[in-house]
């Protein structure tokens, strides 16, 4: 062929894909199908691969395989992006249906939206006037990167909606994922699809990103003012009109039976779908009742993943090692001969209790089979008891903390009246090396105070050295030690000098969760911070030993009250706090409260009717309200529910109280 009509003919090509892009892209209304745009780019790919010199920057020629970029400006979520709790088995299934039944005080057969969970990386779209404004990363729930301009090169996202129904304001959620055989055209640039959906997403240049074939499902909502919908799969309907995709395999389904069959029938056809699943997510359809629920810190009470079995390989186990852990849980861990499961080679797998080597009878000599399914550390599935040898012995659990030496004992549980699954060491504090350096690596864990450069390996080297035997060390490091030691240098120790100094602001609520006390997470760290405000009056609290003050605290009960009384009367762990609190700038908390119940508190006696004590307490809370759970001074309004108990009613009367029934606290709220 003639060079010269060639390359009129290329041109021509290329144009016509340059004004077809737009179409689509920035106008929204493509004029040409998605199998008519493909056949034309691969026209143009065909005459480049013969005439490669005429190859311009337009060209759609796939160029893959660049570093994503660091350097995205932050965009903080109106709603926050929270993850999944995860289920394996019936079990934990039936577990996630009794957990909601309580929490709504109402059991039923509930009705599911079934999604397949597609492994991507999840987005946030933020659509104003029905544009599409902004496109964000899930980052770390909270704050995400702004990679808009990313976004806007994936040809499922509609840039601008057509829809009347759409609303002013809504942030759409969903996944942005590589079809499985697209991604065989770009295997050697990337581990696995969903690598190369998030490298491709997080290109600095969004050319780059463009030339990747990223798809997009909806499948949630964050922010959404005007929400009138009734169910979630109401909801996904109505996402297909406005122009998003929705994934074809959503189902609903009733009760956990038919779940499970769902779950054991797709699971068997994963191979055969073109996108790459790890699991169901299960939704509770009816949105009033997810509204009620509403989330945990980090996962939505009504929803669950049910992850599919992943690969598991059979293995030998070499010994059983006993680590202990920050609150002295002695956790068995099984060192097996080294197995390749799914491209990655594992040597330890967690055997989670005492009790769980006595059920399923885990010796030391044993083929197991053992399961790696995502970021979860890989676990014992089953003993081949088939493949035990004659002389093998039962695994004695040792009743020694084998760091410290000091007695192991299994507590008892008084609400459900049987003994833990799980060992401890006696040994609260600092006095047990393994507990020392656990809870040192919490006290610098991102959720506490977050020093950047001192990471659990540093902690554990540190420790060895001598440097770190306490949190407060911290603060008096010898850096021009640190700078000698390998992989060090000046520049390092001295960005670790300047973290540790901008570590030492930090809220009342990080402050009391760093010490990281049993029972005490962050949630309850911050109930405890509101409430008593700040640290002076903590401080006065614990060397009073009146601990009792906390138990008016919704959300603190005998468990962390004991906890908390446990952990300071242990005088190093008490003198750890204070010699903290001389070198931390503790920042009291600051309340910043505008709900309808600002500054009131309320108390429940009496069964109250459809809602159970925990949503409505966390009604009162989103309302800015406090709960108290006994009558006093502090108490402004008792609600009575059905049968309430005499005296309480009686004290509250005496002492002025409002009394009001559930039905006038409904009113109030609405
Ligand atoms: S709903 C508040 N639905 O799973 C929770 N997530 O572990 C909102 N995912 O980050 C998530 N498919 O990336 C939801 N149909 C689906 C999903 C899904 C995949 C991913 C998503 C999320 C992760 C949660």
């Amino acid at each position: 062929m003639n060079i010269k009509i060639t390359k009129k003919n290329y041109q021509e090509k290329l144009n016509k894909l340059k004004i077809h892009n737009k179409l689509y892209f920035e106008k929204n209304s493509p004029k040409i199908s998605d199998a008519e745009f493909d056949k034309l780019k691969q026209e143009v790919l065909n005459i480049e691969k013969k005439f490669p010199s005429l190859k311009n920057k337009y060209s759609p020629s796939h160029q893959v395989g660049f570093k994503p970029s660091k350097s995205f400006d932050k965009y903080t979520h109106k709603v926050q992006m929270l993850s999944l709790s995860n289920a394996f088995d019936e079990n934990d299934l039936l577990n996630f249906e009794k957990k909601v039944s309580n929490y709504l005080n109402k059991k039923e057969k509930y009705k599911y939206s079934v999604e397949p969970k597609i492994d991507g990386i999840s987005a946030s779209l933020t659509y104003i006037n029905k544009k599409l404004v902004y496109g964000v990363s899930r980052g770390d729930g909270k704050v995400g990167e702004d990679i808009t301009k990313n976004i806007k090169t994936i040809k499922d996202i509609p840039l601008l909606i057509k829809d009347v129904n759409f609303p002013n304001e809504i942030e759409i959620r969903g996944e942005v994922f590589i079809k499985k055989n697209d991604f065989l055209k770009i295997k050697d640039d990337f581990a696995n699809p969903r690598n190369a959906a998030s490298g491709s997403l997080r290109q600095k240049d969004e050319k780059e990103t463009k030339k990747i074939p990223l798809k997009f499902i909806a499948y949630s909502y964050g922010f959404f003012k005007e929400n009138n919908f009734k169910n979630q799969s109401d909801f996904l309907k109505e996402l297909k009109k406005w122009g998003f995709k929705t994934n074809k395999d959503n189902k609903i389904l009733n009760g956990i039976n038919e779940l499970l069959n769902f779950h054991k029938q797709f699971e068997n056809n994963r191979y055969n779908l073109d996108y790459d699943v790890d699991g169901l997510v299960y939704k509770i359809n009816d949105l009033n009742l997810q509204n009620r629920l509403g989330y945990t810190s980090n996962a939505p009470r009504w929803a669950i993943a049910h992850k599919f079995s992943a690969n598991n390989a059979n293995t030998k186990i070499l010994s059983i090692d006993i680590q202990v852990g920050r609150t002295g849980a002695l956790t068995p861990v099984a060192k097996v001969d080294p197995v390749n499961i799914g491209g990655v080679v594992v040597s330890n797998a967690t055997l989670h209790n005492e009790d769980e080597i006595i059920r399923k009878d885990i010796r030391i000599g044993d083929i197991v089979k053992i399961e790696r399914a995502g970021d979860v550390i890989p676990h014992v599935i089953e003993v081949d008891k088939t493949k035990r040898e004659k002389n093998s012995i039962s695994f004695t659990f040792p009743n020694k903390c084998p760091s410290c030496g000091s007695e192991a004992i299994k507590e008892f549980n008084k609400i459900t009246k049987k003994y833990d699954a799980v060992r401890r060491c006696t040994n609260e504090g600092y006095g047990c090396e393994r507990i020392a350096i656990e809870k040192i690596k919490h006290f610098i864990s991102k959720e506490a105070l977050n020093i950047d450069g001192l990471g659990k390996k540093v902690v554990e080297k540190f420790w060895d050295l001598k440097f770190i035997k306490k949190p407060q060390d911290i603060f008096n490091l010898n850096y021009s030690k640190i700078e000698k030691l390998e992989g060090w240098g000046k520049l390092s120790a001295n960005n670790l000098k300047v973290s540790i100094e901008n570590s030492k602001k930090v809220s009342l609520q990080k402050f009391i969760y760093s010490m990281g006390i049993r029972h005490i997470g962050i949630e309850n760290a911050k109930i405890i911070s509101e409430n008593v405000k700040n640290i002076n009056d903590f401080i006065l609290i614990i060397k009073d030993k009146k601990f009792y003050k906390f138990a008016n605290i919704n959300g603190i009960g005998e468990t962390q009250i004991n906890s908390l009384k446990n952990f300071f009367s242990d005088d190093l762990n008490q003198k750890i706090f204070i010699e903290l609190k001389n070198i931390l700038v503790v920042q009291n908390e600051n309340i910043n409260k505008s709900g309808i119940l600002k500054n009131k508190t309320f108390m429940f006696t009496g069964k109250l009717d459809g809602i159970s004590r925990a949503e409505a307490k966390s009604l009162i809370e989103k309302n800015s309200g406090t709960t108290l759970t006994s009558i006093s001074k502090n108490l402004d309004i008792l609600v009575i529910g059905e049968k309430p108990t005499k005296k309480k009613v009686d004290d509250a009367k005496q002492l002025g109280i409002k009394i009001i029934s559930q039905k006038q606290l409904k009113e109030l709220l609405d």
